[in-house]
Order: structure tokens, then C-alpha cells, then sequence
């Protein structure tokens, strides 16, 4: 039975009021396009001037930064892995970038994060694999973690909504 306090919302995440929200980055930190160009966008100036100092993120891993004009109070930004047939560890380490972003939010005292579908849009990860991956982190997470109130995980269209509400229902 998954845990109550994971749920799916149809939406940009840029538009989220929660203490946290997850960048689905490359290894530059240096924006793009997707996600990552979104919250660029609506964070404005300083969060580029800010990424800058992090001096890029490995694959798998995250870092944080504030949000700026974002109405959420930080920025998670996680790399993910790119789809290469699935024989090069994309799981693992897409299942890490779940398992070091909440880490990094449950140092940070996070109560409320927001995930995108982290490497199913440019980075080509299908989602039918992506989908069974962030919800066992995320559970597994939230099992040992009373803290954390909600994780939402954001859908920003039709199939990915599809597939994390058949998970969850
Ligand atoms: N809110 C929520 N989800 C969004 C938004 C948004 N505003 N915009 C896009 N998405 C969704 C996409 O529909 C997809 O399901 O985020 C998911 C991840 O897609 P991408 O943003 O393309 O990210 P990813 O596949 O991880 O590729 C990362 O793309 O933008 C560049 O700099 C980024 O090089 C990196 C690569």
C-alpha cells in the first residue's frame, strides 16, 4: 500500500508551493531546456549566479541551492542518467538521484518536496521503467523518514500522469 503522503499532480512544478522542488539538471548546473529551463526562468538571474559556484554535479548526485523568485524556499538539482539501452546502470542511478535528493532535502529540514520525471523527457529513460524506480525510492525513503509530510511527483503530461497514477492506484 503506498504511502499516504506520495501523491501525483497534474502541472508545472515552477508553480508549487512547497519547501522544495527537484531540478532535473545536466552536469553543468548550467541550465537547459525542459524542466531545468523552467525553473531557470521563474527562479530568475541569481539562481543561474549561484549555480555557478557549485561548480556542476555528477551524475546520480544533487546538490541545493535557494529558490529565489520560485515560491518554493529551495531548488534540489539532481543529474540524471541518459537512456542507453538500459546495460550501462541507468536504474541505479536513476534510483540515486531519488535517494540523494531526499537526503539532501531531509538535511536541510525539508517537510514538502516536489520531483519532476527525472530523465524520461530529454534523457530518453523510459517511463514505464522511470516511474516503478521513483516510487520505490521514494517509499523506501518516506518508511524511514516520519518527518517528511508530502512528496509530490509533478506530471507535466498526459503518459507520465498515466503511468505514476496506474502505480499509485
Ligand atoms: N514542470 C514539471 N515537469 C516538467 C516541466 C515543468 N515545468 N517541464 C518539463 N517537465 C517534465 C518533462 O515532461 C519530463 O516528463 O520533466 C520531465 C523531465 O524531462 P526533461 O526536463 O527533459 O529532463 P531530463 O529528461 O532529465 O533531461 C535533462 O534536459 O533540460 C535539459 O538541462 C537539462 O540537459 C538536461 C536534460
Amino acid at each position: 500500500m503506498p504511502d499516504k503522503r506520495l501523491t501525483i499532480w497534474r502541472g508545472d512544478i515552477t508553480r508549487l508551493s512547497v519547501d522544495a522542488i527537484v531540478n532535473a539538471a545536466n552536469r553543468t548546473l548550467l541550465g537547459g531546456g525542459g524542466v531545468d529551463g523552467a525553473i531557470h526562468r521563474a527562479a530568475g538571474p541569481e539562481l543561474l549566479a549561484a549555480c555557478r559556484a557549485l561548480n556542476g554535479c555528477a551524475t546520480g548526485e544533487a546538490k541545493i541551492t535557494a529558490g529565489y523568485r520560485l515560491p518554493a524556499r529551495w531548488v534540489i538539482h539532481t543529474v540524471g542518467p541518459i537512456w542507453r539501452g538500459g546495460g550501462q546502470d541507468e536504474d541505479q542511478d536513476l534510483a540515486a538521484c531519488y535517494r540523494d535528493s531526499l537526503r539532501l532535502a531531509q538535511t536541510h529540514g525539508v517537510r514538502s518536496i516536489a520531483f519532476p520525471s527525472i530523465s524520461t523527457g530529454a534523457y530518453g529513460f523510459p517511463i514505464e521503467r522511470a516511474a516503478p524506480i521513483a516510487v520505490t525510492e521514494i517509499s523506501r525513503f518516506l518508511a524511514s523518514y516520519p518527518a517528511m509530510e508530502k512528496v509530490i511527483l509533478v506530471c507535466f503530461n498526459e503518459v507520465v500522469f498515466h503511468h505514476y497514477r496506474q502505480l499509485l492506484e
